[in-house]
């Protein structure tokens, strides 16, 4: 009887260890939900801000692009260069076709194409960040980025926090039952 329950409690600690970790370190979000996605877009809701809108980015999550490195890049820019699609002094800029950046704060993100007339034809992409979910009260108080600053729509900084939040202490709970 306890053999059989210790064998079967090591795969699921290895399993929900694994669960822990990937929660633990954030995730990677593909841009616009698939590869080649990195383009000008087709029409309204093909547009990349609609990807956005539908995706929850937390601080330590990472932004992935896959594009061809030949005809585009993507620029990290300020609001006012995202705005006007001025490409010439970009915050950042990557053009190696896989472009990874880690969202490091929370807040608002800016993005363009940096191919010549991209950005104006739709091509660029504002990802918000929810604050930290570890302290509700100042995430609360500190000045987060209204809908309308930042062309988003309004995201609920609690309701994903507190769904992984719960999973976890569902996963906690399994484990001390099984233990
Ligand atoms: C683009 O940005 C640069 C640097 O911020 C600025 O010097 C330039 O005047 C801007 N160009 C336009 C067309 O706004």
């Amino acid at each position: 009887m306890a053999a059989s329950k210790t064998s079967l409690s090591v795969p699921l600690i290895l399993a929900i260890s694994i669960i822990l970790i990937r929660c633990a370190e954030g995730r990677d979000h593909l841009v616009g939900g698939r590869v080649g996605a990195w383009k000008v877009p087709s029409s309204e809701t093909e547009s990349l801000n609609k990807w956005a809108e539908s995706s929850r980015f937390q601080v330590g999550d990472y932004l992935v692009w896959e594009y061809d490195g030949k005809k585009d890049s993507v620029l990290q820019v300020t609001r006012d260069a995202y705005h006007s699609c001025n490409t010439t002094r970009p915050i950042e800029e990557y053009r190696n076709g896989e472009t990874k950046v880690r969202l490091d704060r929370s807040g608002p993100f800016y993005f363009i194409s940096g191919a010549e007339g991209h950005c104006e034809k739709g091509q660029k992409l504002i990802v918000v960040v929810m604050a930290p979910r570890r302290n509700k009260q100042n995430a609360l108080a500190s000045p987060a980025p209204s809908p309308a600053e930042v062309e988003a729509p309004a995201i609920s900084p609690t309701s994903s926090a507190t769904t992984r939040k719960g999973s976890m202490l569902v996963v906690l709970g399994v484990i001390f039952l099984v233990i």
